[in-house]
């Protein structure tokens, strides 16, 4: 579905993503780990053109990304949710997902809001659709930033750091919502945690990135068992 080959981003004389190859199958679940400042963001940058890769091809379903834009890529089929949820604090929930539904699919004010209560109910935030984003608490500003991605009938959703700041059950929740979207919305899922454990028994497979390169791409067993992952992290600033 998703195919990276030899994406390089530079940012001044830093290498952010290092030659860093890849493939996402349909209907995966891949987690992307590494320590602090390893290159994950910036490679979600790479592929939704905010920060276009220098040098280096991605293909989704047979489309080249490099040299489209943004909004032209998330038409294309691809979401994504942010590290620091990035809402309109004073506009309403449905309002909000609704955004995404329009920017992604392109769609009318009425569909993109039949569409957007549609994935907050199946997130769990029915009832809010009225409420000021702003008065949503931490886990439930998380789900919001789900529906909004679900909204725009995406088939690839790229996930940062959705898991930071929430306990073991919200985490929990939060890791059931995704499941589930996968299962129900048949979404495929690239998945950024910087802590390991958190994304061990939900992902398929997962890609490490140390200092931009891409250090191990295996199963969460061969990536825990992995003494290359087990340096970087050691070596970073934190575990
Ligand atoms: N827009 C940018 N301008 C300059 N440097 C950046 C920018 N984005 C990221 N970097 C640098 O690239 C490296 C990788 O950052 P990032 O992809 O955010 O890491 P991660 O998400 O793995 O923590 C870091 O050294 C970071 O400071
Ligand atoms: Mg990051």
């Amino acid at each position: 579905m998703l195919r990276g080959m030899n994406v390089t981003k530079t940012f001044g004389g830093l290498t952010a993503v290092d030659d860093v190859s890849f493939e996402i199958e349909r209907g995966e679940i891949v987690g992307l780990i590494g320590p602090n400042g390893a290159g994950k963001t910036t490679l979600f940058n790479a592929i939704t053109a905010v920060h276009p890769p220098d040098e280096g091809s991605i293909v989704f379903n047979g489309t080249e990304l490099t040299g489209l834009k943004p909004h032209e890529i998330a038409q294309e089929g691809i979401a994504r949710t942010f590290q620091t949820a990035r809402t309109f604090n004073e506009s309403s929930v449905l309002e909000n997902v609704a955004v995404g539904a329009i920017f992604g699919n392109g769609e009318s004010i009425e569909t993109a809001e039949t569409r957007a209560r549609d994935c907050l109910e199946f997130v769990g935030l029915g009832e809010y659709e009225t409420e000021a984003v702003g008065s949503l608490n931490l886990v439930d500003r998380k789900l919001l930033e789900l529906a909004r991605a679900l909204a725009s009938d995406p088939d690839l959703i790229l996930v940062d750091e959705i898991g930071s700041g929430l306990s073991p059950a919200e985490l929990e929740e939060l890791t059931e919502r995704l499941k589930r979207a996968r299962k129900e919305r048949d979404v495929s899922i690239i998945w950024i945690e910087h802590i390991m454990e958190a994304i061990m028994g939900s992902t398929d497979r997962i890609i490490v990135l140390n200092q931009g390169e891409k250090i191990a791409d295996g199963t969460p067993e061969e990536v825990q068992q992995n003494k290359a992952v087990a340096e970087a992290y050691l070596g970073g600033v934190e575990v």
